[in-house]
């Protein structure tokens, strides 16, 4: 059976390369290529259908704005009308470059959360959210009871929602540090708070399997700023390419998973909430 998927924020970068990958590598499935720009994501569903014309009946563009409730509901019910959905990634997200506070988190942390909940009763298997090592590297700079509440396995949306908008109200380094935040990181938070969620989520929906992980560092728009500030080539930086960003994400759509509510490095092995495993390094057993 044809095993349909979502993937928000997929007319560029890591999320296009995780639609033409499915595309590519699992011919039984049927991708909603997820994009806030209806005219950018058909750009680049003519950009893939170029070089593979086989693919036009397997892709399909997708109208969705993970920060507007109306947009997703409207991008749910579209789906719905064709049935259940085997997968669902959240990939969608936007870095520290040219964005307030209040826009990081609303993609980044409320963005998957506002999609996970409203595509909830579409989902048959497979929930990832792309979400970054900045997370793990935001916690390891926290309070050791921000760190108790980042990693805590029972904690609830409404504590954590309730963290973001107190975070809204601080202003410099030094009032994050006398919360436990850490340097207030916008970043860091959004995909801290993102990796929490994703444990949430898992729990309150065993039947799925929900995980999060990192793509690594990898050479697209968002981290472009870094390579020209550096005045180099991002792949002479040692980024990776978006192909290879889809790895992880990848195994966690389809791959054997040995647990849920994991949180997985860019080689695609299980990786801690509260600190940094490198790629290679044994896998996290906590
Ligand atoms: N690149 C890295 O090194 C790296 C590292 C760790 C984690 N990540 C994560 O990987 C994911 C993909 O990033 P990328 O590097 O591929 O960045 P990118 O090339 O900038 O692509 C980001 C994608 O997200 C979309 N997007 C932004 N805001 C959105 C919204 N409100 N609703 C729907 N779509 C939205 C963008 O659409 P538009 O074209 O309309 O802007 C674009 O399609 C992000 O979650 C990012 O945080 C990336």
């Amino acid at each position: 059976m044809t095993q349909r998927i979502v993937v928000t924020g997929a007319n560029k970068g890591i999320g296009r390369a995780i639609v033409e990958r499915i595309l590519g590598e699992h011919p039984e499935t049927f991708v909603y290529l997820g994009s806030r720009s209806a005219e950018r994501g058909e750009t680049a569903r003519a950009a893939m259908l170029a070089e593979h014309p086989d693919w036009a009946e397997r892709v399909e563009v997708l109208p969705i704005d993970v920060a507007d409730e109306a947009s997703v509901e409207a991008a749910a019910e579209r789906v719905e009308r064709a049935g259940p959905l085997y997968g669902l990634v959240n990939n969608a997200g936007i870095g520290r470059t040219g964005h307030t506070f209040a826009d990081v988190l609303r993609v980044n942390a409320h963005g998957p959360r506002r999609v996970c909940e409203t595509f909830a009763a579409l989902l048959r298997d497979r929930v990832v959210i792309v979400t970054s090592a900045s997370g793990p590297n935001f916690v390891a700079e926290c309070s050791p009871e921000m760190q108790r509440f980042f990693t805590d396995p029972a904690l609830e949306w409404e504590d954590l929602d309730a963290l973001l908008q107190t975070s809204l109200t601080l202003d410099g380094p030094a009032a994050f540090a006398a919360h436990g935040l850490g340097d207030g990181d916008a970043y860091g938070l959004s995909k801290a708070a993102a990796n929490a969620f994703m444990q949430i989520f898992a729990r309150q929906h065993p039947g799925l399997r929900v995980n999060a992980c990192t793509p690594g560092w990898i050479a697209t728009d968002m981290t472009r700023p870094y390579a020209e500030a550096e005045g180099q080539d991002p792949l002479a930086m040692g980024m990776k390419t978006p192909h290879e960003g889809a790895t992880a994400p990848l195994h966690l759509l389809f791959g054997e998973l040995a647990g849920n509510g994991w949180y997985y490095g860019s080689d695609a092995v299980r990786s801690p909430l509260d600190r940094y495993r490198s790629p290679g390094d044994p896998p996290f057993a906590g």
